[in-house]
């Protein structure tokens, strides 16, 4: 019931299929049927009053009455950063237990699809072996198993369902992998069939470059700045070359989220365990460790900041979600609040996770309230709503330092330093 599962869940059945979401928290389930998600999400609810009404979705703990009423189970559990880097197992397992508790009674095939983010090698040593042991059935005779990877944003998870670039199947069984082909037949995307572990790796690979990318731009970007270069312009001449493309080169504060720097740490780790090397993906990580510092270190050259009050604008890793896993303004309200700071934080969506993290912040109702008497603003995210700050709204402010860590005001009005512009 997190952004995969649910956002997957209303895609499919979206698509037409009936669908059965099972959870284990009874507020969700509760939620869910009434229609209202527990996650923000662009459309979600909207899609959700639509499906209940039609009556071609529904909410449970009860997983064994999902699996007997259904021809295909999609494992969509969360796997956390361990300490060590790699991914937490314990949902993948317990998911595999149960699901395959609830096909011991079950008639008839039923296919099992991991959707988490598993690292190569994961479903077939790991769920599989679990899934058979716990069911007494075995996989490719009793039952089919499929990988079927992710590859949702926040907040635009369900647009990114809907409209998916390809459909990665990873099969243990060729007849599973065209059922599940069969499934998603009327999203008219490239279809990838592959093994099970190369359909795990598609995943991490993908994610891995999306961050290489960043970083790379992120040090294209640092010299730009020594060199008076907007690196914008530069991402622009680039981005026409298609075996660039626009995308994903905005410099900036650098990434965080919930899988950007998992999926990362969990190659790197992988590779580790396996005897290969990850040179340039540790690069990677320590070049994005350095950039979200970087946007303090450029405050602090400009003004001590005991006891100064600091506006902090976005909390979330982006905008568009209330996600503020692994954000880069996690790191500089530390820095901030250890340097003696005040801080006075804004965000449309994220306030509320951010002051579970941070209760002697400050939390303004508006950016307007934020930027009152405020010593210097730090700028952490795109919200449409602070491109269209007015020299006006940062007149209120009693400093004149301006620090973006996003592009976001139009180059008309270039007068704010950014992170590296
Ligand atoms: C990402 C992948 O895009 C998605 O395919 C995968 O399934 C999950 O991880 P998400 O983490 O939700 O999605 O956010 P995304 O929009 O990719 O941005 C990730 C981070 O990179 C954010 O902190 C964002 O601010 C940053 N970013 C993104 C940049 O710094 N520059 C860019 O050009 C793009």
């Amino acid at each position: 019931m997190g952004y995969v599962g649910l956002c997957s869940a209303v895609g499919l059945a979206l698509a037409g299929h009936d669908v059965i979401v099972v959870g284990r928290t009874q507020s969700k389930i509760e939620s869910i049927n009434k229609g209202k998600s527990p996650i923000f999400e662009e459309g979600l609810d909207e899609a959700l009053a639509k499906l209940l009404a039609q009556g071609k979705f529904s909410a449970t703990s009860d997983i064994a009455k999902a699996v007997e009423a259904s021809d295909l189970t999609f494992i969509c559990v969360g796997t956390p950063s361990a300490e060590d880097g790699s991914i937490d197992l314990t949902d993948i397992k317990k998911a595999s237990e149960d699901v395959g508790k609830a096909l011991t009674g079950k008639q008839g095939h039923h296919i099992i699809i991991v959707k988490s983010t598993v690292v190569p090698g994961t479903t077939e040593q790991c769920a599989i072996p679990i899934i058979e042991a716990s069911s007494g059935k075995k996989a490719g005779k009793d039952f089919g198993v499929c990988m079927n990877p992710e590859f949702l944003r926040e907040g635009k998870a369900l647009e990114d369902f809907m409209k998916p670039d390809r459909v990665v199947i990873g099969e243990f069984d060729k007849e599973s992998g065209d059922v599940l082909e069969g499934v998603y037949s009327s999203f008219n995307a490239p279809v990838v069939r592959v093994p099970l572990k190369t359909a795990e790796m598609i995943k991490y690979a993908s994610n891995s470059f999306l961050a290489t990318k960043i970083s790379f731009m992120n040090e294209v970007a640092n010299l730009c700045k020594k060199l008076g270069i907007d690196v914008y312009d530069v991402a622009k001449g680039m981005g026409h070359d298609k075996r660039i493309g626009h995308r994903f080169l905005n410099a900036g504060v650098g990434f965080g989220g919930s899988c950007f720097p998992k999926d990362v740490s969990a190659l790197i780790h992988l590779a580790k365990k396996s005897g290969s090397k990850a040179d340039l993906l540790e690069t990677v990580m320590s070049v994005n460790e350095k950039q979200k510092r970087k946007i303090v270190d450029i405050l602090k050259s400009k003004l001590d900041l005991k006891g100064k009050k600091i506006a902090i604008l976005g909390l979330a890793f982006k905008d568009g979600t209330d996600d503020i896993r692994d954000a880069p303004s996690v790191e500089v309200l530390n820095e901030l609040l250890k340097s003696g700071a005040h801080v006075s934080a804004y965000d449309p969506k994220a306030a509320e996770n951010m002051r579970r993290v941070f209760p002697n912040v400050s939390y303004a109702k508006s950016a307007g309230e934020a930027l009152t008497g405020a010593d210097a603003c730090l700028i952490m995210t795109e919200w449409p709503e602070f491109a269209k700050l007015t020299d006006k709204d940062f007149s209120a402010m009693k400093g004149k330092i301006v620090i973006e860590g996003r592009r976001l005001l139009d180059k008309s009005r270039a007068k704010f330093e950014g992170v590296c512009w």
